[in-house]
C-alpha cells in the first residue's frame, strides 16, 4: 500500500506545478517589480514596523490601518533567517515622503511612510501600516524590498485583491502573469479580529529565489 499512496501524493503535488515538474513541490517565487521613483532618499528618524504611529507624535496617521504579516521563505518553504524587510508607500492622500513628490508639503506628517524590520527565527515579519490608496496612474500598492543575509535581494509590490484598478495597472499586469504569481502579490484583506478594532489584516508570504 505504501508505495502506491506515495505515488498518488507525488502526482497530486506535481499537477500544481508548471511544466509537469516531478520534483518536490517548490513554492512560486514572489515576482520582482520595479522599485519606482519613490524609495526614500533619506530615512525617517522613526523607521520601525509601525508606520501608523510616528515616535513623539500624539496623532495617528489618517487612513485605514492594515496589519501586514507573513513570512520570508525560500522555494522549499524554509524560513529565511536574518532577512531584512522594508516597506514604503504613500499616505492616505496619495502622497509620498519624497523630493520628487509634487505636493509633498501637504503630506500627512503622522504617517511614517517607510518602515523596516528583521524577520524572526521562523521567518516572520509584521507591519502596522495603512491600506494603500490609488494615485494617478497606479492601483493601490505597498512597495517592499527584502535583503537576505546571504545577499539575495527582492524588490516588489503588494496590491489589494479584487481591486478593479489592478487590471489597468501595467506594473501589476507584468508581474501577475499567472494565477500563482498573482497570489504572491494580491493581499486578501479581512477584519483584524483580535488585533485592532476597525483595522484590516492580511498574510503575505514572500518567497525569494
Ligand atoms: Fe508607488
Amino acid at each position: 500500500m505504501k508505495p502506491f499512496r506515495r505515488t498518488l501524493l507525488v502526482g497530486a503535488g506535481a499537477s500544481l506545478l508548471p511544466f509537469g515538474s516531478s520534483v518536490a513541490a517548490a513554492l512560486i517565487v514572489t515576482p520582482q517589480q520595479t522599485e519606482g521613483p519613490f524609495y526614500p532618499t533619506s530615512f525617517p528618524a522613526d523607521m520601525d514596523n509601525d508606520l501608523v504611529q510616528v515616535r513623539g507624535q500624539a496623532a495617528q496617521a489618517m487612513g485605514t490601518v492594515l496589519h501586514l504579516q507573513g513570512r520570508v521563505l525560500d522555494v522549499d518553504g524554509r524560513p529565511v533567517d536574518g532577512a531584512l524587510v522594508e516597506i514604503w508607500q504613500c499616505d492616505s492622500q496619495g502622497l509620498y515622503d519624497h523630493p520628487r513628490q509634487p505636493g509633498r508639503e501637504r503630506r500627512d506628517s503622522a504617517f511614517q511612510g517607510y518602515g523596516r524590520t528583521l524577520v524572526t527565527a521562523d521567518g516572520s515579519y509584521s507591519f502596522r501600516t495603512l491600506k494603500p490608496v490609488a494615485y494617478p496612474g497606479r492601483a493601490p500598492h505597498i512597495h517592499f524590498k527584502v535583503a537576505t543575509s546571504s545577499g539575495r535581494m527582492l524588490t516588489s509590490q503588494f496590491y489589494i485583491a479584487g481591486e478593479p484598478g489592478n487590471e489597468r495597472d501595467g506594473v501589476f499586469r507584468a508581474a501577475a502573469r499567472d494565477p500563482h504569481q498573482r497570489e504572491r502579490i494580491e493581499m486578501r484583506l479581512s477584519p483584524a479580529a483580535g488585533l485592532e478594532s476597525g483595522a484590516l489584516a492580511t498574510r503575505m508570504d514572500i518567497v525569494v529565489a
